[in-house]
């Protein structure tokens, strides 16, 4: 009975993935991501076969590397998680839903929006399959022993222990991202964003690579450090995100070209290259003011902003010159705790009120 149930769930699910695959080829492509936000069991339950994946990533997905699914599923939540965290106070706070484009209209725009969302997802993927790697649970990748009982002796330090190796992370990244795009439908303009978002998750890998740190720890009588053993360790993740989000902010504009190379829209600096570890756009940004269906934008409205804030979650920006509500909230915390002979801790209730800001 269990199992008839189970079977209608995922057939379910595999019709309403298909009815919206061939609904939107284009948007279908960032599909993969949906693992980052469906319910944890659901992907096992659907079968591999039944996965939103294009035909060449179920090919490794299913058949030839099934232990990386794990990983990919926690890259997916890492680079998502990491989107809402980094734009949380931004006009677009990168709002996903269930459906297999996660991101919406913003995954196709060709925007910096876009150009963020492929970064961090990439990224997501070479830290989730690097930490694998490092925890021993993979075959084919493990620690960094290149650099073991190289180092500097003559200033007290040596490689050690277990150095995060990105290599593998990051070509398991580019093999299961980049053909998968290049495949699919080339609706207009589909070329240029295909280059768009393989340049913007190669920049993803690269913020991974560059934000690699060295940890140390001290060996020697009481503390005194006189030998160090270093490895190289992935930053936490949220430093990725920073470096990400800073390159957003210096998004390039580039031209509009079906050709692989990336020109700048500006012509005074048209000669100057686009580095790899740049985000590229091709498409301006709207403002994220106010709710235009039709361009997948919802509005700030009735966003939560700060009187005082100067930065974008103040009301002034936030709320784009519309004004704003104030609403009384009471909250009730626990306060003047004493600590009483022996042995617990007794406080009162005090209720507060503070005021709430919505943007009209
Ligand atoms: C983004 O803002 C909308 C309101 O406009 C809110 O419903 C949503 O939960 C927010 N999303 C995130 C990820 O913070
Ligand atoms: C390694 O595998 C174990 C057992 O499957 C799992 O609990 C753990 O989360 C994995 N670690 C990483 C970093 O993937
Ligand atoms: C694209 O698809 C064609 C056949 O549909 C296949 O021959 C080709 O190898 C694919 N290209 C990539 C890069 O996967």
């Amino acid at each position: 009975m269990e199992d008839r149930a189970a079977y209608g769930i995922h057939r379910i699910y595999s019709v309403l993935l298909l009815f919206s695959f061939s609904l939107c080829p284009l948007l279908c492509r960032g599909s993969w991501m949906w693992l980052g936000v469906t319910a944890l069991g659901v992907p096992e339950k659907m079968g591999c076969a039944n996965l939103p994946l294009s035909s060449r990533q179920k090919d490794m997905m299913c058949r030839r590397k099934p232990h990386l699914l794990p990983s990919v599923k926690d890259g997916a939540r890492l680079g998502i998680a990491e989107c809402h965290a980094q734009f949380r106070h931004e006009r677009w706070n990168c709002s996903t839903t269930k459906q297999p484009s996660v991101f919406g209209y913003e995954l196709t725009s060709g925007t910096k929006e876009t150009a963020f969302i492929y970064a961090v997802m990439s990224a997501g993927l070479v830290h989730a399959v690097t930490r694998s790697c490092s925890a021993g649970n993979m075959t084919e990748c493990s620690c960094d022993t290149s650099l073991q009982g190289t180092g500097s002796p003559s200033q007290g330090w040596h490689w050690g222990g277990c150095s995060d190796d990105v290599q593998f992370g990051t070509s398991f990244s580019r093999k299961f991202l980049d053909y998968a795009s290049v495949n699919g439908s080339t609706a207009k303009g589909g070329d240029a964003l295909i280059a768009m978002n393989q340049h913007n998750s190669e920049a993803g890998r690269q913020a991974v690579a560059k934000t690699v740190l060295t940890d140390c720890r001290c060996h020697g009588v009481s503390g005194s450090c006189a030998v160090k053993t270093c490895w190289r360790t992935l930053a936490p993740f949220d430093r990725v995100g920073r470096f990400l989000k800073e390159r957003y902010e210096n998004g390039v504009h580039v031209l509009h070209r079906s050709r692989r190379k990336v020109r700048r829209k500006d012509k005074d600096r048209r000669r100057l290259p686009v580095g790899k570890e740049e985000l590229i756009f091709l498409n301006k940004s709207p403002n994220y003011c106010l709710e235009d269906r039709r361009a997948g934008v919802v509005g700030t409205r009735g966003r939560r902003c700060s009187r005082t804030s100067a930065g974008p979650d103040g009301c002034n920006l936030l709320c784009c010159g519309r004004g704003y509500n104030t609403h009384v909230v009471r909250s009730v915390e626990r306060c003047e705790c004493k600590f009483v002979w022996c042995c617990y801790v007794r406080c009162r209730r005090c209720e507060s009120m503070s005021d709430m800001h919505t943007c009209k």
